[in-house]
């Protein structure tokens, strides 16, 4: 898949920006702030119907504006699609599928996918687990839209759970209703364990491969979903069935407590090179290697689900990489389309003989 065109209105700091992509490799350049990250990030709205940076779409809105409106079109198999989406301040996010709006957002399923990989990602090894739960929602999210909807239920249940275990009221009905709760949690948790233990066991055979390839065979990658929930049987109805006992034999702490203690919203990955812990014992370097290879699967995995690449999106990253895993992520990518960002001119040796374009951003507009 590639995008053709992008077109921005009060975007960020754009006020009306309309540009045309090459179908291979785009390079964006700019000093700081400028607007490279923005353009980037409208990208990855109009994919997924959500922004990587922030959870409030409101932000994006330019500062002095009250609609913002974002569209790409773009080619899956020589067909032409379209999304557009609009923002308004204290408005509903409406979206528009070639031309269709959506009446149910959640389900959103755009056809575009994108991957991308920005200096943040580095936190996914060494960060804390919410940092790589994010990732795992992001990333199945994309694939199986109907992962999206079971999260928002999930959380939705998880945040009325805790208000209960909180609230002062009348004590007789708390079990009753903790029962209900239980048994929503249960049911829809254990859709979202299942999709990542599934999503997971792909990611680590993949990035088990391209790891050893990037480390000229010296490291030895593996990604392990590990759940606070037991399931060690797998089955839908096994994993069902511990989380509901779970729950129950923390009740009383919880409601001591005033939060729900189980349950996929306390999961985790871990990551091990050579069998240690790479949140413990990972360099800069290794972890930097670990998120290419990581996001490198990812895009392994969507043209797997999907049939085609998806969007690759580089954002200032490139050029921190060293000369080898440039090479190897030049060569990775010569069938994807490919967006990068970068604050200088840089060394694009080695993607010399891959067709390309160069822009130039500043202060949210093209220089021509
Ligand atoms: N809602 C907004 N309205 C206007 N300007 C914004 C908005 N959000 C961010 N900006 C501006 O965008 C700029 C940052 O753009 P960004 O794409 O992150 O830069 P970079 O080129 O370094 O990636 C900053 O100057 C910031 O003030
Ligand atoms: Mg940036």
């Amino acid at each position: 898949m590639s995008i053709e065109k992008i077109r921005l209105i009060n975007f960020r700091n754009y006020n009306n920006l309309d540009i045309g992509l090459n179908d291979r490799i785009n390079v964006f350049i700019g000093r700081n702030a400028q607007g490279k990250t923005n353009l980037l990030e409208s990208i990855y709205m109009c994919a997924t119907g959500r922004s990587f940076r922030t959870n409030r779409d409101i932000e994006t809105i330019k500062l002095d504006k009250e609609e913002a409106y974002i569209a790409a079109k773009f080619y899956i198999n020589g067909i032409q699609r379209s999304v557009e989406i609009y923002m308004g301040r204290g408005k509903r996010k409406r979206i528009r599928v070639n031309g269709v709006e959506l009446k149910n957002i959640r389900e959103l399923d755009t056809g575009l996918n994108v991957i991308v990989f920005s200096p943040d990602d580095i936190g996914l090894v060494k960060d804390g687990p919410s940092k790589r739960r994010n990732f795992l929602d992001m990333s199945i999210s994309q694939i199986k839209p109907v992962y999206r909807y079971n999260l928002h239920r999930y959380n939705k249940v998880l945040s009325q759970r805790n208000n209960l275990l909180k609230s002062n009221r009348n004590r007789t009905n708390i079990p009753k209703l903790l029962d209900i709760f239980d048994l929503q949690l249960a049911e829809t948790g254990t859709e979202i364990i299942i999709y990542r233990i599934k999503f997971l066991k792909k990611l680590s055979e993949i990035s088990r491969r391209i790891h050893k390839d990037l480390t000229s065979g010296m490291e030895e990658l593996a990604l392990e979903y590990a759940s606070n929930i037991d399931n060690t049987g797998e089955g839908r109805a096994d994993i069902r069935e511990k989380f509901l006992m779970q729950l129950k034999s923390i009740r009383e702490k919880d409601l001591a407590f005033g939060n729900t203690s189980v349950g996929p919203h306390r999961d985790d990955i871990i990551i091990g090179i050579d069998d240690v812990d790479a949140r413990t014992y990972a360099s800069q370097g290794q972890q930097r290697t670990i998120v290419l290879s990581i996001k490198l699967s990812e895009v392994e995995i969507i043209r797997l689900d999907r049939g085609n690449y998806p969007v690759l999106l580089l954002d200032d990253v490139f050029s921190e990489l060293d000369g080898e895993r440039r090479r190897y992520l030049a060569t990775s990518l010569r069938d994807i389309q490919t967006i990068i960002t970068s604050t200088d001119t840089i060394d694009l040796e080695e993607l010399n003989g891959i067709d390309r374009s160069v822009f130039y951003i500043d202060d949210g507009k093209l220089l021509q």
